[in-house]
């Protein structure tokens, strides 16, 4: 079967005020595709993510997802696309006040209108898929990060969405609840789920990534698959950066 285009970036360009921070920035993302977006801290990496998605008004250039140009539809229409790209940072941001099953069963109902029992139904799947069944009623405050990022990787699948987002998802975890998220990372790769990953996790990167985009200084500096990637940087930029990862 031939690569079905999810998104598609053309020639992005972000600037805030005189300070432009992404360039020319043109890719592709195929449906079923994992890629890991790999770079020094300032480089971009979040500001790109977040134009994918809109929470960052692009300056020009387009993004189609699945061939519509976000960046010409009206606010009601980003909400719908918006609903369609999962997206999961650093910090989890559940609401603190509410428990695990009712922070993953309340987008759906409310922006999508679904009863409270099929919410209720598709929730506790997704907890049992992210292994955090058995903490369905507990409240955020009572569990570990990593038991945390895992309930916002829930929550974020309840919308269904198309593709996830994610923006250094361990980076703010203790290392020993790393592998837990990208254990759960890893398995949504592996049932298909259309990603983009900033990650600082090498290993991940080398094992799941479809593509590694390596990004430094606003822009993609190069590309290519995780073993001709970590084999051969090609530009200098990227051979740098992975000396003082080696280093580290
Ligand atoms: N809202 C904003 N207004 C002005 N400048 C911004 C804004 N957001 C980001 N920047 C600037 O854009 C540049 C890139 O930031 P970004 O957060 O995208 O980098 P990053 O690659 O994600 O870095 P890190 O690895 O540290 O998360 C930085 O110089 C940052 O100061
Ligand atoms: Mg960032």
């Amino acid at each position: 079967m031939p690569a079905q285009t999810m998104i598609e970036i053309q020639q992005l360009k972000k600037a805030f005020g005189d300070n432009v921070i992404l360039e020319n920035i043109s890719e592709k993302v195929n449906k079923g595709q994992v890629i890991c977006v790999i770079g020094p801290s300032g480089a971009g990496k979040s500001t790109f993510l977040r134009c994918l998605n809109l929470l960052e008004k692009p300056t020009s250039g387009k993004i189609l997802f699945e061939g519509t140009d976000l960046t010409k539809l009206g606010a009601a229409d980003v909400q719908k696309m918006r609903a369609k790209m999962g997206m999961v940072f650093q910090s989890f941001n559940l609401f603190p006040n509410m428990t695990v099953i009712d922070n993953v069963k309340l987008a759906p109902m409310k922006v999508k209108n679904i009863s409270e029992e099929e919410a209720q139904a598709e929730a506790k799947k997704l907890l049992e898929q992210v292994g955090m069944g058995d903490k369905a009623n507990a409240y955020p405050m009572s569990l570990s990060g990593g038991q945390q990022q895992r309930v916002a990787i829930a929550r974020s699948l309840a919308m269904k969405p198309e593709v996830m987002l994610f923006d250094e998802p361990t980076s703010a975890l203790d290392p020993e609840m790393v592998g837990e998220v990208l254990k759960v990372m890893q398995q949504l790769a592996n049932d298909g789920m259309t990603m983009v990953v900033v990650t600082h996790e090498m290993g991940f990167a080398k094992s799941v990534a479809d593509q590694i985009w390596f990004m430094a200084d606003g822009y993609i500096q190069e590309t290519g698959t995780p073993e001709e990637f970590f084999a051969h940087q090609q530009t200098k930029r990227a051979q740098e950066f992975m000396k003082k990862i080696l280093e580290a």
